[in-house]
């Protein structure tokens, strides 16, 4: 299957009056990290989340622009955001695994999706703990509660989850930075791994991870897009005052 990405054009987030993300046009590519930085308050979860909807969900959440998936444009009344969250998947700052076994917590989407047969099931559940590597740990206790693994687990767990209903896009909101640091080098390389399959934004507080594991970076400040490029530009050669100040640890 093809891989795709998606795109935003002026997308402006509000909270009743509150400006909170201001007109932020980027586009994510297929088989590519794209980290978001910038400091606390700036509207990086906000943007995020409104990538899949997510905000529809708080009342006086206004957003206006575009989020364009292949040729449509999502951010629209008639979009079907059940759908939509499957093929735009999400994992949280804190791994959020449902109070189920791990086979559950993983057959729960595709189920929900329309895949009834068990022989299917046991088949997504097996693949998506691979690809999430988490096989080997949990092979002989899919039946036991997701909730008894380890944090760095639970979250490689929700990223199983993500992925097992096919999404075209993971969005991952400081997935590692609730983890230990041997659990959070897991996720780096598992997130290496997925992008040879999904397009990927991150957000991340920490600057060695962006640059690390993504291929290009968007620096937020006040709700605005600073500066948008390559990775390495930003970290090695960022063509604005405020994105040198914040990588080199003026500010935020
Ligand atoms: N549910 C909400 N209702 C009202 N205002 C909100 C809500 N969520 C966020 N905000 C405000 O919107 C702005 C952007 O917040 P957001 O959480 O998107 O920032 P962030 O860049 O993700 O910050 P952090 O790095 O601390 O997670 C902040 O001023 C915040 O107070
Ligand atoms: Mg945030």
């Amino acid at each position: 299957m093809e891989a795709i990405g998606m795109s935003t054009n002026d997308l402006s987030v509000y909270y009743a009056e509150k400006q909170a993300v201001k007109r932020v046009s980027l586009d994510f590519r297929a088989k590519q990290v794209t980290a978001l930085i910038g400091p606390s308050g700036c509207g990086k979860s906000t943007f995020l989340r409104s990538l899949n909807r997510m905000n529809d969900l708080i009342p006086d959440c206004r957003i206006t622009g575009e989020i364009w998936i292949r040729d449509r444009n999502i951010n629209d009344k008639t979009t079907d955001v059940v759908s939509l969250r499957q093929r735009i998947g999400m994992v949280w700052q804190r791994p959020n695994p449902f109070h189920k076994s791990i086979y559950e917590n993983i057959a729960f989407g595709p189920r929900y999706h329309g895949t009834k047969n068990k022989k299917k099931l046991d088949e997504i559940v097996e693949q998506s703990l691979r690809k999430a590597a988490l096989w080997e740990e949990t092979k002989d206790r899919l039946h036991n509660s997701a909730l008894a693994l380890s944090g760095g687990q639970q979250q490689r767990l929700c990223i199983a989850r993500s992925i097992a209903v096919k999404p075209d896009i993971i969005l991952m909101d400081e997935p590692a930075s609730a983890l230990d640091p041997v659990s959070t080098s897991k996720i780096e390389e598992l997130i290496a791994e997925l992008k040879q399959e999904f397009c990927i934004v991150i957000v991340t507080h920490n600057m060695h991870q962006a640059a690390r594991v993504s291929d290009k970076t968007a620096f937020f400040l006040n709700g605005e897009v600073v500066e948008h490029d390559v990775t390495t530009n930003i970290f090695t050669n960022p063509q604005k005052q405020e994105t040198s100040d914040y990588i080199s640890g003026r500010f935020g």
